[in-house]
């Protein structure tokens, strides 16, 4: 797979306002927004270009694969697919899952955006195995089971992955941040904190 890390901001942008269109025209999801859904509160990741540029870094170019931990209505997802990652969302709510998946998704290819490959998944994304992923995403909306979730990742991320978290301030006691690129990226770039294993 070619990744691709020269995108358009434009491209980014026009993304954005899709999944922001497509889901306040939804019935079963536009009043979700900080809404306590029965994993978590609904809240999409503000800015694209902000992860993207995270991940303009070099640090990230061997990297192809990404796994999104309650991708809510697919953005980041579709941004890393437009990159070239294989990339997978798991969402535990089933009218989240359905919009990604059957309406933005094709929305974004009608209008020329390569996502074809981006698959989401329904479930809790505690039953996952992280093994096959370079890269874990998470935006941690009111979530508070942070000990099961590091414990899973310890056991089953590979050395070289990367787990980014939108915030800057987790309770995880066994992860290590990634200093020096928290440096570059935590505090100059954004909201975005880097742990390996
Ligand atoms: C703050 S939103 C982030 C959405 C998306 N990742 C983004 O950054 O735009 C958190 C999402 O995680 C989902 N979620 C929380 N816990 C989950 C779990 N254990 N399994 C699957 N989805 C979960 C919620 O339903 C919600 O849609």
């Amino acid at each position: 797979m070619k990744i691709n890390i020269n995108l358009n901001p434009e491209q980014i942008t026009r993304l954005e306002k899709i999944c922001n269109e497509k889901f306040k025209n939804n019935s079963e999801t536009k009043t979700f927004h900080f809404k306590k859904l029965e994993k978590g509160i609904y809240l999409p990741t503000f800015n694209l270009i902000n992860l993207y540029n995270t991940v303009k870094n070099p640090k990230f170019k061997d990297k192809t694969s990404i796994i999104d931990l309650g991708s809510g209505d697919g953005r980041i997802v579709f941004l890393f697919s437009l990159i070239g990652y294989y990339s997978i969302g798991v969402e535990y709510n089933e009218h989240l899952c359905r919009l990604s998946d059957n309406i933005i998704k094709p929305r974004l290819i009608l209008e020329g955006f390569n996502v074809k490959k981006a698959r989401f998944k329904q479930g809790d994304f505690l039953n996952e195995d992280f093994s096959d992923y370079d890269m874990i995403y998470f935006f941690p909306g009111g979530f508070n089971n942070y000990k099961e979730l590091e414990d899973k990742l310890i056991k089953t991320m590979k050395d070289n992955s990367f787990f980014l978290v939108y915030g800057q301030k987790h309770p995880f006691e066994q992860l290590r941040p990634d200093s020096l690129w928290q440096r570059l990226a935590g505090y100059q770039e954004g909201k975005i904190m880097v742990y390996r294993k």
